[in-house]
């Protein structure tokens, strides 16, 4: 069911399109990772310019959008006083997506706006479903719930809750899922007594624009996947294999493709989305330079405190990665000149995955130079319509 946007005309879809369907057409997906925590992806004392700030984060979303990218997302993390620590004290700042993501939907017309949200951490589906409703009204239908179930142990303690194995977490989401579906579709009052919440007579207004917000998730573990089959539009992957990128190939064609059998299994799809971090520059001699200046100042307290929490997490992401690639940061790896670049890229789409959501190091030129250098290249290529 469709239902008319809350959005000015001018500012909803021209095409008939929703900004998921628009985004499905691309041969490659592009999304910006924003770094909307202190330090971004790069845990280094290396000069840049990028900030956690709302401001520099809403004018990178804008950037992204005019560039043609078609989602921009941040994560949620929560953290004690000194973040990770060290002399940069990593990630001791981070602003929260969904408010982000709601502070420049009057801002952009195009670009999906993806939130993540610790759905375990004393939410009640109702609230998320009334706020999700209003934000997809707000952005015209181009907001997406990247729904995560938390697997650090100090934000577990932090909410004072008690660990939850990681298969019941995803037990729980489903059945959070399933409530807000029901609140966004219902068109009465709904009553429900689930395992973990329940309903009486609960309504959610407005209904979202195209049925039910853009649903995605990150998880690794079978049960991450299960239940990414059943519920999510995009998957944001990691690589079975590490960082480096050849050792991505080799584990990612097994990998996505297990990924859309299990949502073939449930009459579904679903795009994969993989997370690079990029440096590109003319040469290669610049992009060794700019790697060698991110290693030289590595702040080493802070990576051990990132690599721990990882480790300690009960989750499955991340692994196999070498302690000088959570330096320079990013899921997978793709350093190189544009056209380069540009050949890992096709690499990764015959791999199976069906977009990127980029980290850069120094994020507003980084972003110009690959607008300027990388997209007209994917362009020719094929990757990009
Ligand atoms: C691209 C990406 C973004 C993620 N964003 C978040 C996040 O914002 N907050 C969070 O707690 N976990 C985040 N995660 C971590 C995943 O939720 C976590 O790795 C997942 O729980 C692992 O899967 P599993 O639960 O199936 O083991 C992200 C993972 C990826 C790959």
């Amino acid at each position: 069911m469709t239902v008319a946007s809350s959005r000015a005309p001018d500012l909803a879809a021209q095409d008939g399109l929703s900004a998921l369907e628009r985004a499905k057409r691309q041969p490659l997906m592009l999304g910006l990772f924003l770094p909307i925590q202190s330090g971004g992806w790069t845990i280094s004392t290396a000069p840049r310019g990028t900030d956690w700030s709302f401001d520099y984060n809403a004018r990178l979303i804008v950037q992204a959008e005019e560039a043609g990218f078609d989602l921009a997302f941040g994560l949620a993390q929560w953290l004690g006083a000194e973040g990770h620590g060290g002399v940069t004290h990593y990630r001791k700042y981070t602003i929260d997506p969904l408010l982000v993501t709601s502070g420049v939907a009057a801002l952009t017309r195009n670009i999906m706006l993806i939130s993540t949200v610790h759905v375990l951490y004393g939410w009640h589906p109702l609230h998320l479903a009334k706020l999700g409703a209003t934000m997809d009204h707000m952005t015209g239908g181009r907001w997406g719930l990247n729904l995560v179930t938390g697997f650090r142990p100090n934000e577990i303690d932090m909410f004072g809750l008690d660990p939850i194995p990681r298969d019941e977490r995803y037990v729980r989401a489903a059945e959070f899922t399933e409530m807000l579906d029901a609140l966004w579709r219902s068109e009465e009052d709904i009553s429900q007594t689930g395992d973990y919440w329940s309903l009486k007579d609960a309504y959610v207004s407005p209904k979202p624009v195209n049925g039910r917000p853009i649903l995605v998730n990150a998880g690794s573990s079978e049960a991450g996947l299960a239940y990414a089959a059943k519920y999510s539009d995009l998957i944001f992957i990691t690589s079975p294999g590490g960082a480096e990128i050849g050792a991505a190939l080799k584990t990612l064609p097994a990998h996505t493709a297990k990924i859309k059998m299990l949502a073939a299994e449930q009459g579904r799809e679903i795009r994969t989305v993989i997370n690079p971090h990029v440096i590109c520059r003319d040469t290669e001699r610049e992009v060794e330079e700019v790697c060698q200046a991110i290693l030289d100042g590595e702040d080493a307290p802070a990576v051990d405190s990132l690599v721990g929490t990882m480790r300690e997490g009960d989750q499955a992401s991340w692994r196999g990665h070498e302690r000088r690639q959570r330096i320079i940061g990013g899921n997978i790896q793709i350093f190189g000149t544009p056209e380069q670049v540009v050949e890992q890229f096709a690499a990764l789409k015959d791999a199976g995955c069906d977009g990127l959501q980029i980290n850069f190091f120094d994020f507003a030129p980084d972003l110009a130079y690959f607008a300027d250098n990388v997209l007209p290249l994917m362009k020719q290529a094929g990757l990009r319509n």
